[in-house]
């Protein structure tokens, strides 16, 4: 197939525009992120930041890789998991351009492309996957032509689990990023970290995940007076070991060697390290891609469209519409190992 693949990303708080080069090349996405005044994300007022931003958005990325339209061979756009509302404008996007320009849509599960571009850009094979994002914590493992889930959360997603706790003192979504860097200032400052009085509940529940109780306890220390960078630390600390945990058991089970992590939550240095170290304790490996590719971004979505596309899959007009709940483990996967 000819013609780059243009990716468009809507599932929550962002919309992305990204492509992949007629040689399969991803390319840095244009992103504009919705940043509430106050409060979480709400999907209609995210649906219409989208529908806002989408024009100059688009003509941006155009201008930016010097390319018209006609220089789009096929469109690739996330059909699910997301907010209804946001999903639907991608999808409206993504149907127009394809019918105006009479190019092939490929509808996408926006997690299988975090997936994907993490194998791509990390030259892994057959990895375990610890996605944490927003919306998602899941260890997955392919096996006989799906991505599994091998434990997730059952309750909120970790990012999510961040992004309250930081809402709840004051600081604008996305939190995580922010209780990244006050954990790290505050534990710059201490000449022997303890955790001593800062223990919170172990969020391992078997091969699951629970986060809920973890913030609620790490809320509580705030209000019996502990310093919030020595909550983020130790927030951080006990939400990361969990994940790591589950991880490593996954990569136990299934004799894999290769630890990938994808989603917004992988952009964080002190998971990166922590799952570094277990994998060397383990003779195995851990890989995280570039951090413009773990939040979300229409590259992502590009690609696996450009994968699928090559794997003789199309999304027809009446298919196309959104999923909200679709699965990581619902998506054949023709293409991986
Ligand atoms: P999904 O639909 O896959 O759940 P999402 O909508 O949550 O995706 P992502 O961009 O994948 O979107 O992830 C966003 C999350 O990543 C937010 O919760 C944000 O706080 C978190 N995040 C981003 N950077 C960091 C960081 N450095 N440390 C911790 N969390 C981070
Ligand atoms: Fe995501």
């Amino acid at each position: 197939m000819g013609g780059w693949t243009l990716g468009i990303e809507s599932t929550a708080h962002t919309l992305s525009f990204g492509l992949v080069d007629s040689d399969g090349n991803p390319h840095p996405a244009c992103s504009d992120t919705v940043r509430p005044d106050k409060g979480g994300i709400h999907p209609r007022e995210a649906a219409d930041h989208h529908k806002e931003v989408a024009h100059s958005l688009f003509t941006s990325l155009l201008e930016t890789y010097q390319l018209s339209p006609t220089d789009i061979g096929a469109v690739s756009f996330s059909q699910g998991p997301g907010l209804g509302p946001c999903l639907r404008v991608g999808a409206a996007i993504a149907r127009g351009i394809s019918s105006r320009l009479s190019v092939p849509l490929i509808g996408v599960n926006h997690c299988v492309a975090h997936i994907e571009i993490g194998r791509q850009q990390c030259g892994c094979n057959d990895p375990v996957l610890l996605y944490v994002s927003g919306g998602n914590t899941q260890v997955i493992a392919h096996l006989d032509g799906k991505y599994r889930v091998l434990g997730e959360t059952l309750d909120i997603g970790i990012g999510n689990m961040l992004d309250k706790f930081a809402r709840v003192q004051g600081i604008p979504f996305p939190g995580g990023p922010v209780i990244e860097k006050l954990a790290a200032e505050w534990l710059a400052l201490q000449d022997n970290p303890s955790l001593n009085g800062l223990e919170l509940p172990f969020a391992v529940r078997g091969m699951d995940l629970a986060f809920s109780g973890v913030m609620t306890a790490a809320q509580r220390l705030i209000e019996n007076g502990a310093e919030l960078g020595a909550v983020c630390w130790s927030l951080q600390e006990h939400a990361f070991a969990a994940c790591v945990e589950v991880a490593e058991r996954a990569l136990s089970h299934t004799g894999k060697k290769e630890l990938l992590l994808g989603g917004g939550v992988a952009c964080n240095s002190r998971l990166r390290t922590m799952c570094e170290q277990m994998a060397e304790e383990r003779e195995s490996t851990s890989h995280a891609p570039p951090r413009m590719y773990c939040i979300d971004n229409g590259t992502m979505i590009a690609l696996l469209g450009r994968i699928e596309l090559d794997n003789g899959r199309q999304t027809p007009y009446e298919e196309s519409g959104v999923e909200q709940y679709l699965r990581t483990d619902q998506t054949q996967v023709t293409w991986a190992v």
